[in-house]
């Protein structure tokens, strides 16, 4: 496969009008990406040197979310059909003169080893231009493949196509491979005289036919990668096969999943082998969980990084946290962004962190919230300790230094720092720095009135 000289279209101008969304439909996320960031993905694995991306309904967001890829985008300003919107493409790719794929944005499970394929099919045939078609066995819908003793001649779209052509159960998939130099001619030649008065990229087959060119096409092995996605139901089932084709990858590699159904893992996130994952996890972003930890039910992490043999307990969430090895999290623990647990760290139920650079072996077990917060190596935190870091204003911080030891119920009003090796008794409000090896307590003494609610009864 020559693919110094491979380019690529990219649709995705259309409004996906069956969607019923305010949101374009090529930025419905399947997986933690945009459905477009496929057929993109796509051209970057077979080394296209130049993409085009055709935009149209809500071009700028389209355009915004892809800025970076980098790829080309041409403005298609009114969705005269396929054909025209190649038309459009073309203007990005006047001096192109190898072969250019043609891909749809809201085809998303299209696999890599497939376009390799026709590609190759395509290039050995030296064709002008070459089509993927699939076997279904309900082709209702879709562009038939017409061919003549073998030979394919023509597609014709459902509204087009005679009661005879409706019953070909060979469809086209909407992917073709196009040799640059001599569809260029062919493009201008296109009409809308047809059911739909739109411009059809397929007429291009008949065109190429009729001009004595040669056709060539690949049959998909796996129709389902061929799935387009139009409506809610068909994202849902798209989500769920690429839900499918992640969750045994990890699998294959040595990941353990009680329930890979259930279990929502986004397409880059990294899991080491021997981790165990149990029912209705989320794992989102750029996650990178390492070696056997495991991960109980309900819990969400989010662009975090899960050290070696940690345990997350049910029902927790972790977003943008560092979590070194042998942590143990949750139940119902909440980690927020820059949370960074050093290692050997417990972090119980209902605790939240923040901002929190807790070291090693340091311990907050039950109802705290630890935010803007540095502690040191072998701090305890007594339950319901909360960090006031917020005095309506401005965010302060707290330092603990290693071996303190944290009373239950200890507000600490920043800024502060305790010293290490200290104590801070139960129940305290710690307005003020204390030293090192030092008592902390603030609180009023406790008064005892002996028979006190006899003499009030009478
Ligand atoms: C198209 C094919 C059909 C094929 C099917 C496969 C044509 C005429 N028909 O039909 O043979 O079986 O795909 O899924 O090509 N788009 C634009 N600009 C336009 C129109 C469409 O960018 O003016 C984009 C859409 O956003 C979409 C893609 O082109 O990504 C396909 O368009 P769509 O209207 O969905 O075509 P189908 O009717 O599905
Ligand atoms: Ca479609």
């Amino acid at each position: 496969m020559k693919s110094d000289n491979l380019g690529a279209i990219i649709l995705a101008a259309g409004k996906g009008t069956r969607m019923f969304s305010k949101h374009p439909k090529v930025l419905h996320p399947i997986a933690g990406y945009p459905m477009a960031a496929y057929p993109l993905k796509l051209t970057r694995k077979l080394g296209c040197t130049k993409t085009v991306m055709v935009v149209g309904h809500e071009a700028d967001l389209v355009k915004d979310v892809f800025s970076d890829s980098g790829v080309e985008f041409v403005h298609q300003h009114e969705q005269l059909g396929t054909g025209h919107a190649v038309q459009v493409a073309w203007e990005g790719l006047q001096k192109f003169s190898g072969t250019v794929l043609l891909l749809c944005a809201d085809v998303p499970l299209l696999q890599r080893e497939t376009l390799e394929k026709m590609i190759e099919t395509h290039q050995s045939a030296n064709a002008c231009v070459s089509v993927l078609t699939a076997e279904v066995e309900n082709p209702y819908g879709y562009g038939r493949i017409v061919r003549d003793n073998g030979k394919i001649v023509s597609i014709v779209e459902e509204k087009d196509a005679s009661t005879e052509q409706k019953k070909i159960t060979e469809i086209n998939t909407g992917i073709f491979a196009l040799q640059a130099p001599t569809v260029a001619p062919l493009l201008q030649q296109l009409d809308n005289n047809n059911a739909q008065q739109e411009y059809y990229i397929t007429d291009i087959i008949s065109l190429a036919t009729r001009e004595g060119l040669s056709v060539s096409s690949a049959v998909l092995a796996d129709v389902a990668e061929s799935m387009g996605v139009n409506d809610r139901a068909q994202l849902a089932s798209a989500c769920s096969q690429m839900r499918t084709r992640i969750n045994r990858a990890h699998m294959l590699a040595g990941v353990s999943m009680e329930d890979p159904a259930s279990t929502y893992i986004d397409a880059d996130v990294c899991i080491e082998a021997d981790t165990y994952i149990q029912a209705g996890v989320h794992l989102h972003g750029t996650t990178h969980i390492e070696a056997d930890c495991i991960i109980e039910s309900g819990t969400v992490i989010s662009d975090s990084h899960i050290g070696a043999r940690c345990f997350i307990r049910s029902g927790s969430n972790i977003e943008g946290s560092t979590l070194e090895q042998q942590c143990n999290v949750g139940p119902m623990a909440h980690l927020r962004p820059g949370t960074h647990l050093r290692g050997f760290n417990k972090i119980g139920n209902f605790v939240e962190t923040k901002k929190a650079d807790i070291g090693l072996r340091s311990q907050a077990s039950h109802l705290s919230y630890i935010g803007d917060a540095e502690l040191g190596e072998d701090v305890n935190i007594g339950c319901g300790t909360i960090t006031c870091n917020y005095d309506g204003v401005n965010k302060h911080k707290t330092t603990i230094e290693d071996n303190v030891f944290v009373g239950s119920d200890t507000q600490f009003v920043a800024p502060l720092t305790i010293g290490r090796n200290s104590l801070i008794g139960a129940g305290s409000t710690i307005t003020k720095d204390v030293p090192p090896d030092s008592l902390a307590l603030s609180r009023a003494e406790q008064k005892i009135v002996p028979g006190w609610r006899k003499k009030r009864k009478k």
